[in-house]
């Protein structure tokens, strides 16, 4: 058993981590989240009062972010931080990149600071966007060795707090690890990312939107696969490593978009262009071999489309959830011509 301070956990992958561990683990659980526009208590309902406690609050915190730790250092059993807690979506970080320096290179500090003052173990989640792009044609992939080269203000501030866990390894001794994962898809993921934006249109009798060509590449992952992931390098991870998650899922735009149209029983063809994106990366792809050599970890979710028709029900099942998001989100993209 040990004792998990989770930040971001009432996000899109923090929450489905929380369930994740529940259901694999004796472990207990105290959830720090400032409950963004990202956040969804809903997600978090109904889970074991005895194993889990949700504190409401932010990660830049100082004096909050110091107490939470705190109570993880001592005791017979071992405690750790898993830092989800960031803004999340590029998009938004184009209209206004603030809030992502604050929160997810701040925000980061102040964990480091606290990790280090108690002497308790972090897990730092990070994504494969650190790493830029590659060519379409590029047969390579990301591994832990590629060089860094960010390209939104959303990666580059990642950039920064991985740069800072790891200079906080080498020059304080911090027992922390890292992951950079690729895409992920799955339940609860908010109506502003492409997945869920494009299903829950074609719920609500809207139409796809897919940015400039549809050419670009992204790699994606359940994120029932992400959570076990990060749980192995919980289990098995050395301190200061590295380890990229990724699960073989490279899908252009326009084959994600066409595979939820015939999912959803449309013509695979009728969906709209829409304005691309400012400094659209084109493709993301992640070479997961040390994650599966070293921890033994497998993803369960090999079929992309077996992950997606079961996501397209899941969003069908609770259009109660993102429903109220949902008018504002798409107000806001049509604003841009998106
Ligand atoms: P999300 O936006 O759905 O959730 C982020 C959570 O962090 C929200 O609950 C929000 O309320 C909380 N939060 C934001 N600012 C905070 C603050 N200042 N203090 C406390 N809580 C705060 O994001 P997500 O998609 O679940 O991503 C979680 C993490 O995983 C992020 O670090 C992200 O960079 C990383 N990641 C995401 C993906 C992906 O495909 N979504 C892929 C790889 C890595
Ligand atoms: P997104 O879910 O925002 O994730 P990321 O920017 O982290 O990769 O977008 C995934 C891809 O889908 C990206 O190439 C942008 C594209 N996209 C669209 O084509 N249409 C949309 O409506 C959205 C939101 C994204």
């Amino acid at each position: 058993m040990r004792r998990l301070l989770v930040t971001g956990g009432a996000g899109f992958i923090g929450a489905n981590f929380v369930h994740h561990v529940l259901e694999h683990t004796e472990d207990e659980v105290v959830v720090l989240d400032s409950f963004t526009y990202a956040a969804s208590r809903r997600a978090l309902e109904g889970l074991p009062a005895g194993r889990v406690r949700v504190e409401e609050g932010d990660v830049r915190d100082e004096g909050l972010v110091d107490g939470l730790v705190g109570e993880l250092a001592g005791g017979d059993e071992p405690g750790a931080v898993v830092h989800f807690a960031a803004e999340s979506h590029n998009d938004n970080s184009l209209r206004d990149p603030s809030p992502f320096v604050t929160t997810n290179i701040m925000g980061t500090f102040t964990v480091l600071e606290a990790v280090r003052r108690h002497g308790v173990r972090l897990h730092h989640i990070s994504t494969d966007e650190v790493y830029g792009d590659l060519e379409l044609e590029d047969p390579g992939r990301f591994t832990e060795d590629t060089a860094y080269r960010p390209s939104s203000p959303y990666s580059a501030s990642k950039a920064g707090a991985d740069h800072l866990v790891r200079a906080w390894v080498r020059s304080f001794g911090v027992e922390a690890t890292l992951s950079n994962c690729s895409n992920n898809y799955g339940p609860w993921q908010h109506v502003e990312k492409f997945i869920p934006r494009q299903i829950t249109n074609l719920l609500d009798g809207g139409r796809v939107k897919l940015y400039g060509s549809g050419n670009n590449v992204r790699d994606w992952i359940h994120v029932d696969d992400h959570s076990s992931a990060v749980l192995r390098i919980l289990d098995r991870g050395a301190a200061g490593e590295t380890y990229l998650v990724g699960a073989d899922g490279e899908r252009s735009n326009l084959e994600v978009v066409r595979a939820i149209l015939r999912l959803m029983g449309r013509d695979p063809d009728d969906f709209d262009h829409v304005a691309d994106r400012a400094g659209h990366d084109l493709r993301y792809a992640i070479d997961s071999t040390r994650s599966r050599t070293e921890l033994g970890w497998v993803p369960r979710f090999t079929s992309f489309e077996e992950g997606l028709a079961r996501t397209v029900e899941w969003y069908a099942a609770h259009a109660d959830w993102w429903r109220p998001k949902k008018a504002a989100i798409e107000a806001a993209y049509a604003a841009k011509g998106q």
